[in-house]
């Protein structure tokens, strides 16, 4: 190759590797020809199975590739992709060629507590995103370093949380945990003093109660799927900024729910569909989108929504479905659209 077609061939290659988002990026056979060694340095060294796409030279991805083993991990790699393979153990020393890793994605392997050694992970002084969804975990992984931001554990068979396993991550801001065999004694208190929380999906467990000790900055809490059949009166009281909760597909009936819970200032949707509901929860003013569908709800007073009505006083729902309940649109009494003002959908039978 002649040196002059260097640049030209550099700027089509770049142009090439930019039409696909990192994430997703899987090379042709052929893309192999403008390997590292072409052009010096512009690439970190690669496992040979694996990809270091040149317009994003930290992340290595070795998804899909039936791994049983860990490839070569050269250092200077931050963002680490062994997503679809056979993995069942990672060692001690598993990632001690990179301690700087930032994203370890490790979604539909056959990782095993037992087969997870030792602080494995606590030695990623710098480890934000760590993904285990899909493989076959029964238990929360630890320890863990506390730069964590979001933490994926979703469908395993989680049915065990060491109290301490979250201890101290100060700046955990996600977890997922959702298809998984948790109960409310397993995960009592595991979440207090996470203040960075503002995500935390529970749904798909086997929950029958609110677990105790849910950190006070959470925006979005999902416990739909469980079994839950009480909503104590003060549970979400000290949640001052929660917007999104999720209990549909529970057992909830009236008298699962005698106070006035969802009263939640901040609270912005609710959905509470495919329960036992008879009446509709009181919710506070503020309330945009209320999911009731699938109940057994047979009346429709306006004060569930207002308390009182007035040139300011009236509830902002946006969206209200009442679909597949005891209800007709001959039971919606005419004061509602006062209350009701912004509604732009109301979905009843
Ligand atoms: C660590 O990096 C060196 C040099 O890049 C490499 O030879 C070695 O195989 C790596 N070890 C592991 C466990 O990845
Ligand atoms: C891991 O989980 C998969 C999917 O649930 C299952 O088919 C497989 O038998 C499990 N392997 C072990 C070793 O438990
Ligand atoms: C938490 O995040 C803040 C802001 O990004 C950062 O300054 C701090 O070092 C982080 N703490 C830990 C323990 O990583
Ligand atoms: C809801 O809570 C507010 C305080 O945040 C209170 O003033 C109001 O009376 C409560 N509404 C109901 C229906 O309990
Ligand atoms: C539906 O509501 C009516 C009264 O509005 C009541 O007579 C009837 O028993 C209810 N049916 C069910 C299945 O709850």
């Amino acid at each position: 190759m002649h040196l002059n077609s260097v640049p030209f061939l550099l700027f089509l290659v770049s142009g090439i590797f930019c039409q696909f988002d990192y994430d997703g990026y899987y090379p042709s056979e052929a893309d192999y020809g403008y390997a590292p060694s072409m052009f010096g340095p512009s690439t970190a060294v690669c496992a040979p199975e694996c990809t270091c796409p040149i317009s994003y030279p930290t992340a290595m991805y070795c998804d899909n590739l039936k791994l049983k083993s860990l490839p070569i991990l050269p250092s200077g790699i931050k963002y680490l992709y062994l997503r679809n393979n056979m993995l069942d153990s990672l060692d001690e020393k598993s990632f001690d060629n990179v301690t700087d890793l930032e994203w370890l994605i490790l979604d539909n392997n056959y990782l095993e507590n037992s087969k997870i050694k030792g602080k494995v992970f606590a030695k990623l002084k710098n480890l934000k995103k760590l993904h285990i969804n899909y493989n076959n975990l029964t238990e929360v992984v630890g320890p863990l370093p506390n730069t964590l931001d979001d933490l994926q554990l979703a469908n395993n068979k989680i049915n065990k949380v060491n109290p301490n396993s979250l201890e101290g991550l100060v700046n955990l801001t996600i977890i997922h945990l959702q298809h998984n065999q948790l109960t409310e004694d397993t995960l009592s208190g595991v979440f207090k003093g996470l203040n960075s929380l503002v995500y935390l999906d529970l749904s798909f467990n086997k929950l029958s109660k609110l677990p105790l000790g849910m950190p006070p900055n959470l925006l979005m809490l999902y416990f739909d799927n469980n079994q839950i059949t009480k909503i104590p009166d003060e549970y979400f009281q000290h949640l001052k900024v929660l917007q999104f909760l999720g209990l549909s597909h529970n057992k909830l009936s009236d008298s699962g729910i005698p106070g006035n819970p969802f009263n939640i200032s901040s609270l912005v949707e609710l959905d509470l569909s495919y329960n036992q509901l008879k009446s509709i929860p009181t919710v506070n003013e503020h309330l945009e989108n209320y999911y009731l569908q699938v109940n057994q709800i047979n009346k429709f007073p306006v004060s569930s929504f207002c308390k009182v009505v007035g040139v300011l006083a009236y509830s902002r729902i946006r969206h209200l479905r009442l679909d597949a309940n005891n209800l007709t649109r001959a039971d919606l009494p005419n004061e509602m659209y006062n209350c009701l003002r912004l509604a732009s959908e109301i979905s009843v039978d």
